[in-house]
């Protein structure tokens, strides 16, 4: 996404939250990608966490993720041996002063914490003040729902324009999630048919193999449909659904995105026959014995926290009405199906003579693996008057950069593009809202499924 462009605003990238699962597994490795791309040419980078950590420790730490990343060049070698860790609570403003004190050139403060935490930091953040040009890189969960999110928003507009604002969604940093622009907006044929008169329905299926692996503190307050769909299932429908912008800058694309959400409802405006939710129980993946959700440390069973959710949505324009999105994502699943199929409906006529009954064309694209298959009816190979199936499968090449790399190459660069807008983030909690309310008053059942099969057998 940002070929040759050097990404060199930033001076210190301030990570909170330094300690925690999602620096080790997915920022430092992404941010190592991006030191071997020859974007950077130098970075300051600060570790923050609550838990006391040397240095030495702390650099041990990030040679690891960067490692997992992929090979560690010079400048990656050269901003481990700068590199600190300062223990600070990041709710007090005498902490963040100090912080804001040992950063050189403009820094971003990248918060991987928890959204509460988050929220008391940025409260702390207003009373300190920042320095001119400050980029704030904020991870979903923003907010914990849309009261919240506008809250924080609020706050936020208060001591930081929105343009330095990087509300982060990985999803959008996904290659394939990327592609769909080149797909739909770079070639003829697909718009001439992305519409209600030739699409019956769309899948956006998020399933993973994954179940709660220890994140009970985060996962159990939010449930696969804050964690998923709310955020990143939403943001790759936006991609599918969203009307040609003229450019891809920040501004158009941004807009674009916002638009098609804000024509997005719970299907026929009933959230309680639009969603269904289920909750995992004990079984096998993989040869993994994994126990029942409820069972897990960390886990209120009273809470009824769904692990997997399924959730129709209808785009109320012009182009879309009477088509149904179908978004489901959920854990412990027995196939990590990762997908976004595109049904077409059926031909208004097939002419007399062809044997066998076509099934409806369909557009997938995958996310992982990354490619694009278009399933098509052709004539047999026996009978030629015979229907047949034929898939055109190709791979899409897989980025240079992992989606915390593309993410991070958008934030030291303080390029929004690839970041959520405020107006964005709020529409994707307010589409939720009524489903939301809906669960918590309990009018929807929360069904089981054992870990490692399809899901509830009675939603087949
Ligand atoms: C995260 C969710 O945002 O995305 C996780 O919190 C989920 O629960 C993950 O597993 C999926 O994304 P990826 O890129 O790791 O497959």
């Amino acid at each position: 996404m940002y070929p040759v462009q050097m990404v060199d605003r930033i001076g210190t990238l301030v990570i909170f939250g330094a300690g925690g699962d999602l620096a080790a597994r997915l920022l430092l490795p992404g941010l190592g990608q991006l030191l071997d791309s020859q974007r950077k040419s130098e970075l300051r980078l600060i570790g923050v966490g609550f838990d006391p950590m040397t240095d030495a420790a702390w650099r041990k730490r990030v040679t690891t993720s960067f490692k997992s990343g992929g090979p560690i060049g010079d400048l990656a070698q050269a901003v481990i041996a700068q590199s600190h860790y300062m223990q600070a609570d990041v709710t007090s403003p005498d902490d963040l002063r100090r912080i804001l004190t040992a950063a050189q050139g403009t820094p971003a403060l990248y918060f991987a914490l928890p959204p509460a935490v988050t929220i008391l930091a940025c409260a702390a953040l207003e009373k300190v003040g920042l320095p001119a040009g400050t980029v704030l890189a904020l991870e979903k969960p923003f907010g914990t729902d849309l009261r919240t999110a506008e809250a924080l928003n609020r706050r936020l507009a208060r001591f930081v324009p929105e343009k330095h604002i990087h509300r982060v969604d990985h999803f959008l940093g996904k290659s394939t999630v990327l592609n769909i622009l080149g797909l739909r907006f770079a070639n003829r044929i697909f718009e001439q048919v992305w519409s209600a008169e030739h699409i019956e329905r769309v899948d956006i299926t998020f399933d993973e193999q994954l179940a709660l692996e220890g994140r009970a503190g985060y996962y159990d307050k939010a449930g696969a449909l804050t964690d998923m769909i709310q955020s990143h299932l939403l943001v790759v429908m936006a991609m599918m659904a969203m009307e040609p912008p003229s450019s891809l800058d920040a501004d158009d694309l941004r807009g674009s995105m916002a638009q098609v959400l804000r024509a997005t409802h719970v299907w026929k405006g009933d959230a309680v026959a639009a969603g269904r939710r289920a909750r995992y129980t004990a079984g096998t993946i993989a040869g993994r014995a994994l126990p029942a959700y409820a069972k897990e440390a960390g886990v209120d069973p009273k809470r009824e926290t769904e692990t997997l959710a399924e959730v129709i949505f209808g785009v109320e324009n012009w182009r879309w009405a009477g088509v149904p999105f179908h978004l489901r994502s959920g854990k412990a699943l027995v196939d990590r199906r990762q997908e976004i199929v595109v049904t077409f409906k059926q031909v208004p006529h097939l002419p007399y003579g062809f044997k066998g009954k076509p099934g409806p064309a369909q557009l997938r694209i995958t996310l992982n693996p990354d490619g694009v298959q278009l399933d098509v009816n052709i004539n047999g190979e026996g009978n030629p008057f015979e229907l047949d199936r034929a898939v055109l499968d190709v791979d899409f090449g897989t980025g240079e950069l992992g989606p915390y790399g593309e993410v991070l190459a958008g934030i030291l660069s303080d390029d929004p593009t690839l970041s959520l807008r405020q107006d964005v983030v709020q529409e994707c909690w307010r589409i939720v809202t009524p489903i939301l309310s809906a669960w918590r008053k309990g009018a929807v059942k929360l069904d089981t499924y054992a870990a490692g099969s399809k899901g509830p057998a009675s939603w087949r």
